[in-house]
Order: C-alpha cells, then sequence, then structure tokens
C-alpha cells in the first residue's frame, strides 16, 4: 500500500489522467467494452427497485443510469475521483432524477454509513492508492446485509491482460483473487467470494493489433479467462 504522505499526489495524478482520457473521449468508448461483463454481473446483483446503489469509479456513468433504471424507487449515486468524468455524466446525457454524481475519492465517500444495498464498481479498484482504505469506506457505507460487487479485468490470473499497464503512467495493484479476498475479510466483511465472467464479445474479422494485444488470439484468451468478480457482503 502506498504510504499516506503520497496519496495526495497519487489521487492528483490519476485525477488528471482520467481528466485526460475524459477530454479524449475515452469515457464514453468504455461503455463498449465494459458492457458485456458489466452486464453479467448486474444480474447476479438481484437489484430491486428499491434499492439505494453506489456504482464506484463510475466514469462517465453509464453503469449509474442502467442501476438507475433498474431501481426508480431508490438512489443510485455514481462517485469519481475525476472531475472531468463526472462533469460529462452530469452533463453528457440524460439522467434519470435518481443518478446522482459525486468527486470523491475512494477512500473518503461523502455519505452518512448504512445508507446503501449495493455497490458495484468496474474497472476501478487496481487504481486506488489507498485500497484498504477504500475497502473500509465501502464497508462503512453499506447497510448490514448489503452486498459489494468488484468487477477488475486487471488481476494475477488472466495475463493476457497485463501488457496495457506498461502504457499507463500511474501506478497499478496487479493483485489476485485471494489478495483481494483477504483484504475485504480485514476490512470487516463477513464473507467474500470470486468467479470469473468470460466476455463473449464477437472479435471482429478486420481486427489489427492494438496496444492491449499483439494478437487477435491474445484477445481471444484475455476474453475467455474472463474478468475476475470480486463479491462481499456487510
Ligand atoms: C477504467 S475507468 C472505468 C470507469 C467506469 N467504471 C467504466 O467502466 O466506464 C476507472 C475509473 O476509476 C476512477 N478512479 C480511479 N481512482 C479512483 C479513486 N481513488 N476514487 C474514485 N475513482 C477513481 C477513474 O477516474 C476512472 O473514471
Amino acid at each position: 500500500m502506498v504510504p499516506y504522505a503520497g496519496r495526495h499526489m497519487l489521487e492528483e495524478l490519476i485525477r488528471r489522467e482520467f481528466n485526460r482520457w475524459a477530454e479524449e473521449g475515452r469515457g464514453r468508448g468504455m461503455e463498449k467494452s465494459h458492457w458485456e461483463i458489466t452486464r453479467q454481473m448486474i444480474d447476479l446483483m438481484k437489484v430491486d427497485s428499491h434499492d439505494n446503489i453506489v456504482d464506484l469509479g463510475c466514469g462517465v456513468g453509464w453503469a449509474t443510469r442502467v442501476l438507475a433504471q433498474k431501481a426508480p424507487s431508490g438512489l443510485v449515486l455514481g462517485i469519481d475521483l475525476s472531475d472531468r468524468m463526472i462533469l460529462e455524466a452530469r452533463s453528457g446525457y440524460r439522467n434519470p432524477p435518481n443518478a446522482l454524481f459525486l468527486v470523491a475519492d475512494a477512500s473518503r465517500i461523502p455519505c452518512e454509513e448504512g445508507l446503501f444495498n449495493s455497490l458495484l464498481s468496474v474497472e476501478s479498484i487496481y487504481y486506488y492508492p489507498d485500497l484498504e482504505g477504500a475497502f473500509a469506506e465501502v464497508f462503512r457505507i453499506l447497510r448490514p446485509g448489503g452486498k459489494a460487487f468488484f468487477l477488475v479485468n486487471y488481476y494475477k490470473g488472466n495475463v493476457y491482460g497485463h501488457r496495457w499497464a506498461k502504457y499507463i503512467d500511474i501506478p497499478v495493484h496487479l493483485l489476485g483473487a485471494e489478495d483481494y479476498i483477504a483484504l475485504l475479510a480485514r476490512a470487516g466483511f463477513r464473507s467474500a467470494s470470486h468467479r470469473r465472467i468470460s466476455n463473449s464479445t464477437p472479435i471482429p474479422e478486420d481486427w489489427t493489433p492494438t496496444q492491449w494485444f499483439s494478437t487477435r488470439q491474445d484477445q481471444a484468451k484475455f476474453q475467455a479467462e474472463g474478468a475476475l468478480l470480486l463479491e462481499a457482503e456487510k
């Protein structure tokens, strides 16, 4: 874990990086690449129409909006460290009235404890400078019996997803399922489990190499290995 003295500087670097992504339109692009795995996670969440839900590291808020439609009598709060992502989430879309957005770091969520039934986080936790603090904060804001669902494509078990980290200028955590489970237990969750979610999105015939995958076969293996889903209950 990063020492406290460096945390605020790291947060600023992360904010700058994701503000740049937002300005380049990459916030919107992530809906396409993350939808297939997120859709499967949302099915597992069994959202009730009255649920209060957090989307942690929400980017431009596409998953926040999906959840807000599934819980029309609850509140869905999208939180992100990047003010540009939140600006776009608020002003770039027609938002359901029960979808709200806040700029905050995951380890300092400005909400009372026990307010939320569930929390989802898509491709975000491995950036957190204070991951332990973030898990403790997620535990604090959930109701007893509330559940957190974290989805990550960057983790020890899927080597085909490791290449992209070379191309990003901010530090990222490369943890395995058991490392995450131990951190969730330490944060107080009474149970935590993990599973894989594979991605069946067809790979186009006219595929060309990207920063992420040098061969089409690597992308296919990455998708088949799947994302890591962590589920924790308070
Ligand atoms: C790869 S993007 C994923 C965004 C969104 N979940 C999606 O799937 O489109 C990671 C997001 O996590 C946010 N993030 C990174 N570190 C954060 C932190 N410490 N607290 C809150 N958000 C953070 C970034 O600003 C960015 O929007």
